[in-house]
């Protein structure tokens, strides 16, 4: 009984451009995907944890939670959704197609219990997400410019976080069969969509960023600080 949660952490950080990837990046002193699976490892109701990393990932090895019994490793690939995909065919060998499931990126380890709390009292197949605050502007390319194409309806808008749920058996074959269709897929909610279901937006803090940029790492330690002070 209980939810699995998968953590794709096979990314390169392109945009962060550090020395290694991003999710080894030290914040308040520890590797930024400890972080992550600390913070997993105290969620109410957990069954494990399945981390997706590179083929060739020396770091992993060295977190303390690499030995946790709860925590298991499969190799990821060339995409975030390749990545989940491994970890969901590992899963798929041991758990029932009801076992509910949540995919967390390694880089939000800013992620709340409270966030966490209302996720599990969602429909079964939801993602976190934050209703968008700016105005919204589509593009169209002028020469080599952006320009405004038009202005969407902010009150329909929704940024993307995770943890994304759904079960294991639906989330497997909508995955799949979506990458086999060439689609892109760059969140589990986009390959549910492609198979007609429409996910539950739950609304989450504003505060589970994704570590992206190097400017992030400050805001992420800062909201870390505050939250375990
Ligand atoms: N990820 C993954 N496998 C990939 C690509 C990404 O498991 N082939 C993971 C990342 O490690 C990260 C999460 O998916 O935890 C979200 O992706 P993103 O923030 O884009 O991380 P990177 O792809 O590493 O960063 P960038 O796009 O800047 O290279
Ligand atoms: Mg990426």
């Amino acid at each position: 009984s209980g939810y699995w949660v998968v953590v794709p952490a096979a990314g390169v950080g392109k945009r962060m451009g550090a020395d290694r990837p991003k999710q080894y990046l030290p914040l308040l002193g520890r590797p930024l995907l400890s972080l992550t699976l600390r913070n997993i490892l105290t969620w109410p109701g957990l069954a494990g944890v399945v981390v997706a990393v590179s083929e060739d990932d020396a770091y992993f090895p060295h977190l303390a939670e690499a030995k946790h019994p709860q925590v298991h490793r499969v190799t990821g690939g060339v995409e975030r959704a390749d990545s989940v995909l491994a970890a969901l065919n590992f899963l798929a060998t041991r758990e029932s197609g009801e076992t509910p499931v949540l995919v967390h990126d390694a880089a939000r380890p800013c992620i709340a219990l409270e966030d966490i709390e209302a996720l599990l009292r969602a429909d079964p197949v939801s993602l976190l997400a934050q209703p968008a605050s700016d105005t919204v502007k589509s593009s169209r390319a002028d020469g080599d410019r952006a320009v405004v194409d038009r202005t969407l309806d902010r009150n329909r808008i929704w940024l993307a976080q995770t943890p994304q749920r759904a079960p294991l058996g639906l989330l497997h074959s909508c995955l799949r069969r979506g990458l086999e269709q060439g689609a892109a897929i760059t969140d589990e909610a986009s390959a549910l969509e492609l198979f007609g279901h429409s996910p539950q937006l739950v609304p989450g803090r504003r505060d589970n960023l994704k570590v992206t940029h190097p400017s992030d790492i400050v805001l992420a330690e800062t909201i870390l600080r505050l939250r375990y002070a």
